[in-house]
């Protein structure tokens, strides 16, 4: 499926004028962080990165920010008591960095209203799935266990239910029948690179 069918040119196109100030939350190796950030250097997106959060010590996601002297933080959730105590540190940072969009990109714990309420309709999460099929742990093992020949990748708005907000774009992947979680994961992260900035821009447009 291609993205130019869904959406027409002008609104997933970079918004004129000042960069929006985005946060990113990311537990693993970074790679939409790293596809977001290339898409503001080649101009598609007029946005600024200005912090990364990360929960788990050995997150690459660390490493490839600090390589953009963007400021990485570990926050670690096991330090706090409740998620809404964590949700209120991670807050703190983000506020600290005067952020107006909060970005999900591979961020493995679920939010609370404590953060949720904090930023209405202005924090985007990416799944490796197509919603509505597959929320949760480990979608992509869900789609390979139900037997789809297709899946893919889903942006959207997120809200206090897990995976479950209004959706801004998807792109679609087939299923091969030799595909292992590994191979499959591969090919839709290929796409998720490519839909996150477009969907980003979505987002600022609407
Ligand atoms: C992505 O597959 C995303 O859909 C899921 O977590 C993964 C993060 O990958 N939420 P990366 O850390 O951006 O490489």
């Amino acid at each position: 499926m291609s993205l130019k069918s869904l959406v027409s040119p002008a609104d997933a196109s970079p918004q004129p004028g000042r960069a929006v100030r985005l946060g990113i939350m990311a537990s693993g190796s970074g790679s939409n962080f790293e596809a977001i950030q290339q898409a503001i250097i080649a101009q598609q997106l007029n946005a600024e990165i200005r912090c990364v959060l990360y929960n788990l010590p050995d997150a690459l996601v660390a490493q490839r920010a600090r390589s953009y002297n963007i400021p990485a933080f570990f926050i670690d959730h096991k330090a706090y008591k409740s998620r809404r105590a964590f949700d209120t540190a991670l807050l703190h940072q983000l506020a600290n960095h005067d952020i107006e969009w909060l970005i999900l990109a591979g961020w493995m714990r679920r939010l609370t209203t404590t953060i949720i309420d904090a930023y209405p309709q202005k924090i985007l999460n990416i799944h490796p799935s197509l919603l509505p099929s597959f929320p949760g742990l480990h979608a992509v093992e869900q789609a390979l266990t139900a037997g789809v020949t297709i899946s893919g990748c889903t942006v959207h708005v997120v809200t206090a239910e897990l995976d479950s907000g209004p959706i801004l774009a998807q792109a679609a992947v087939p299923v091969l029948p030799d595909d292992t979680a590994r191979t499959l994961h591969a090919r839709i992260q290929e796409q998720e690179h490519r839909l996150y900035p477009l969907a980003i821009n979505l987002a600022l447009n609407r």
